[in-house]
């Protein structure tokens, strides 16, 4: 086991020999969607970098040198480069955490069904920890939590646990918030600036020399935690509200007969419009718990609610019933029962190119389709012959699409841009087409005989 280095009382040269010689431990506690490319980023670094997690069978794969996570371009290279050499992965924090200088926390932050977030990760960890830090560990906090939940709560379990440490004097605190982007986190960890904010200047430079040495991208002061947390859900909160008004501007341009694609194109040649695009609804790990984040420290601070995200939650959560509206439209169209059909849901991925179904709108899209009795098909490259919302997903597309009446693509997935209207035609049962992300060419849909109906979208 690496013996630590008491960082938080080496000066600025010493500090930096040390980093650069390697000579920091460190461990990095969740090793998930972030965690474990951040993990291997600090190995690859020449830190010494230990994952660990309570998930035993990701631990184990790790250690077998299997790579979890497929689809993060670059990062099974980096993986093999360093796995069992800088890094490797562990179930016993109480081992590891005590022999570590740097301690980063990259746990869940969910909500509950309720949408109450829900840190009991963090809090949990939190309690541990104030029994594992020993003296001038430097605890680093990327997981998404609302502003003041450092100050207010992380350092208060770690503080009232075990060994009743004192932060800012025993050991040190900040936060470098995540703000990767899934399937390309390598871009993003080599591009994207950095917030750093900690509970002193101290905790803060400490951090900033040692996040420049692994990422070398732009590190932005904050004065401390609470406001580095305020820019994280800031940014994310904007793009919940602004993808809701596209959503009901998509509604309203339907019954007009305006295509929402040829006003959002148009629109963003104008220097300040930033273009955000409608779908089934927002999902994710990110976008909708941070919005209710914020509502949640809105609520704690005697807002009666922060109406505006919460209007925004309201339509995006809602899209799921108008994808609905739009297939029983083209089944009258087509004079075809909905009851009884086969309705094939195209990509059930929260977002393209990712293999992630966390709090996806083709959950609650196919939760409707149950109940309005028809036979759900699902066919998703990343979900193939598997088990998903209790349905057996289908493996090959040809075959799911001449078994089905009509399908509705949720997620706009690269596999699905190529769907060429002729070929729908030639292969379905019947030929309803719901498109929610508008990837299918409108007049090529009617010229090739299908009932398309996509979202924004008016009739032609
Ligand atoms: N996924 C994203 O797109 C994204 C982007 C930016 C920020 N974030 C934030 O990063 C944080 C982590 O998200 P993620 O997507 O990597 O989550 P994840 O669910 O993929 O990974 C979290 C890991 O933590 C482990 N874990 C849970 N409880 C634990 C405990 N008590 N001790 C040790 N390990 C434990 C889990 O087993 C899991 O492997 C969250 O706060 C999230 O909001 C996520």
């Amino acid at each position: 086991m690496e013996q630590k280095s008491k960082i938080m009382q080496l000066n600025d040269h010493e500090l930096i020999e040390s980093i650069q010689s390697g000579n920091i431990s460190v461990c990095i506690i969740g090793i998930g969607r972030i965690g474990l490319p951040t993990a291997l980023s600090f190995a690859n670094s020449g830190l010494s970098t230990i994952g660990i997690d309570i998930n035993s069978k990701l631990v184990d794969m790790i250690n077998s040198k299997v790579f979890p996570l497929k689809d993060e371009p670059g990062y099974d290279v980096m993986f093999d480069k360093v796995i069992n050499e800088k890094f490797h992965a562990s179930t016993k924090i109480q081992d590891v955490v005590p022999n570590s200088d740097v301690i980063v926390l990259s746990l869940p932050t969910p909500m509950d069904e309720s949408n109450v977030p829900d840190y009991s990760a963090l809090l949990s960890v939190g309690k541990q920890l104030g029994e594992l830090l020993t003296k001038d560990s430097l605890v680093i906090v990327e997981s998404t939590v609302e502003p003041g939940f450092i100050e207010n709560e992380l350092i208060n379990s770690i503080e009232n646990s075990g060994k009743k440490l004192v932060a800012g004097k025993d050991f040190a605190i900040g936060v470098c918030p995540e703000t990767a982007n899934p399937g390309q986190i390598m871009n993003d960890f080599e591009k994207l600036p950095r917030l750093v904010g900690a509970i002193n200047d101290h905790a803060a430079n400490v951090i900033t020399k040692i996040y420049k040495h692994v990422f070398t991208v732009d590190l932005i002061p904050m004065p401390n935690c609470k406001t580095a947390n305020a820019v994280k859900l800031t940014t994310n909160v904007f793009r919940d509200l602004n993808i809701a008004f596209v959503n009901e501007l998509a509604i309203l341009f339907e019954k007009v007969g305006i295509d929402i694609m040829t006003v959002l194109e148009a629109a963003k040649s104008k220097y300040n419009f930033q273009i955000h695009y409608a779908g089934p609804g927002v999902g994710g790990p990110c976008l909708p718990v941070n919005s209710y984040q914020m509502i949640n420290l809105a609520k704690k601070m005697g807002f009666d609610t922060l109406k505006s995200v919460q209007v925004g939650r309201t339509i995006n959560e809602s899209m799921p019933n108008h994808i609905i509206d739009l297939l029983r439209d083209a089944f009258v169209e087509s004079k075809k029962s909905l009851e009884n059909s086969n309705i094939l849901v195209l990509g059930i991925c929260y977002k393209p190119d990712v293999k992630d179904i966390q709090i996806t709108p083709a959950e609650i899209i196919i939760k409707k389709l149950k109940n309005l009795k028809t036979n759900v098909l699902i066919y998703d490259p990343y979900f193939k012959s598997t088990n998903v919302f209790d349905l057996q997903t289908e493996s090959n597309l040809i075959e799911a699409l001449q078994k089905s009446d009509a399908l509705i693509l949720v997620t706009a997935h690269k596999e699905f841009y190529n769907l060429d209207p002729i070929f729908l035609k030639s292969k379905m049962k019947n030929a309803i087409i719901v498109d929610s992300k508008c990837i299918i060419n409108q007049q090529s849909a009617k010229n090739a005989g299908l009932v398309y109906r996509g979202l924004g979208r008016g009739k032609i």
